[in-house]
């Protein structure tokens, strides 16, 4: 009996367990330790970012990020439709409403054209997914936006650590950035993230936000003489624990990102010959972009083929998946939306997107075995 091949599995480097007893040792377990502070440099260093502070997940970097943005009622976000919960909720949650903008059909990014239609005097901010690590369309984005510098782009990068566009980190396009070290992801900690900052003018109330909305951290800084109660906020902070779990993590980055790319070529490499063939697309990446090679996905011809070869695989012992439902026809996303919008395209790319095995431990024969497993049952 072959081995069964998992869809998605956090591997560990090397380092980990040795900084997570270091840090419970210390003594120090709760946020803010050495190891907190050299996560957060890396993470600045990779994304070029003025500041980052380490989250529970980028689940509640989005929510941080939120705050940040001081919705007041009646002011509306505009979301990607294909994305995770997340990237909505947190805005829907300080009560914003939603304007789900379509998808653009190549790199899975929102689509100018659909944010510019919804575009109006209510929107703050605009989310920005870059799907499986591959920018959206900033020119197309940043051109709808132009004349408006009152709007945000809030980049959700959950997928998107180490990619670039026009030469410039993922994470630094937009005035924050919302990072996800949970094990699904390249680099990991279990759960965790960081809400990266690019805008000086976020730097102090982030960070009173962030400490349960006290000014806890100048008064470390010997900036005040006693810290107090100064605005909202929350309990946003990894523990010290996890970020030397992430430390380690991220310390290897190289070597991680190196691995994955070399799957993800390999995968591009061995299944160019049949898509013609075989009726199915392989991811786009636009030449001024690098991916972060997050995963892998293709687009089958349609929904039915999507599912047969996804039973097929299963029997041969091997996970692949689908992904998001869209949010502008979940329960959800019609009870949080400003207002009913369409969004084809996100309809379409989420019946027949496939995603296949991605992660550190496949094997070379691995790719081999899901490849032939691929074909196989696309012939039928
Ligand atoms: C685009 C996107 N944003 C946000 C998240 C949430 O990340 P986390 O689990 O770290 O909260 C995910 C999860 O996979 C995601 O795909």
């Amino acid at each position: 009996m072959t081995e069964p091949i998992a869809f998605t599995r956090a591997v560990q480097v090397g380092g980990e367990l040795e900084n997570m007893q270091t840090a419970m040792e210390s003594g120090h377990t709760s946020s803010g330790g050495p190891f907190s502070t050299r996560a957060a440099e890396l993470v600045e260093q990779a994304t070029g970012a003025r500041d980052a502070l380490l989250t529970t997940s980028c689940t509640t970097a989005l929510e941080l990020s939120a705050l940040l943005l001081d919705l007041q009622p009646g002011d509306t976000v505009i979301v990607p439709s294909y994305t995770f919960t997340s990237s909505a909720l947190a805005f829907a949650r300080e009560g914003a409403r939603i304007l789900f903008c379509d998808i653009e059909p190549e790199t899975l990014g929102p689509d100018p054209a659909s944010v510019a239609e919804l575009l109006d005097d209510t929107v703050r901010a605009v989310v920005v997914v870059h799907y499986a690590g591959v920018a959206a369309d900033m020119d197309g984005l940043r051109a709808v936006l132009a004349d408006r510098p009152d709007v945000a782009v809030v980049e959700d990068n959950a997928h998107g650590l180490f990619g670039r566009w026009r030469d410039q980190p993922l994470g630094s396009l937009g005035r924050f950035a919302t990072q996800s070290f949970h094990d699904t992801k390249n680099i990991v900690c279990g759960e965790g993230g960081a809400l990266v900052l690019n805008d000086e003018a976020d730097d102090a109330r982030a960070w009173v936000l962030y400490e349960k909305g006290t000014d806890r951290r100048a008064f470390f800084q010997g900036m005040v003489d006693k810290y107090s109660w100064r605005d909202t906020g929350s309990s946003f902070a990894l523990a010290e624990v996890l970020a030397g779990y992430l430390t380690a993590q991220l310390e290897h980055a190289e070597s991680i990102q190196a691995r994955r790319k070399a799957i993800y070529d390999a995968y591009t490499e061995g299944l160019a010959p049949y898509a013609g063939e075989l009726g199915f697309s392989l991811p786009v990446v636009p030449d001024h972009c690098v991916p972060a090679y997050h995963l892998f996905h293709l687009l089958m011809p349609d929904h039915e083929t999507r599912t047969r070869v996804m039973a097929a695989m299963k029997d041969d012992g091997i996970q692949t998946t689908f992904h998001y439902v869209p949010l502008h026809s979940a329960p959800a996303g019609v009870r949080f939306s400003a207002r009913e919008t369409e969004c084809p395209v996100s309809t379409d790319i989420s019946r027949r997107l496939l995603r296949l095995p991605f992660h550190n431990a496949l094997s070379d024969a691995d790719v081999e075995r899901v490849m032939a497993s691929l074909t196989a049952a696309m012939r039928g």
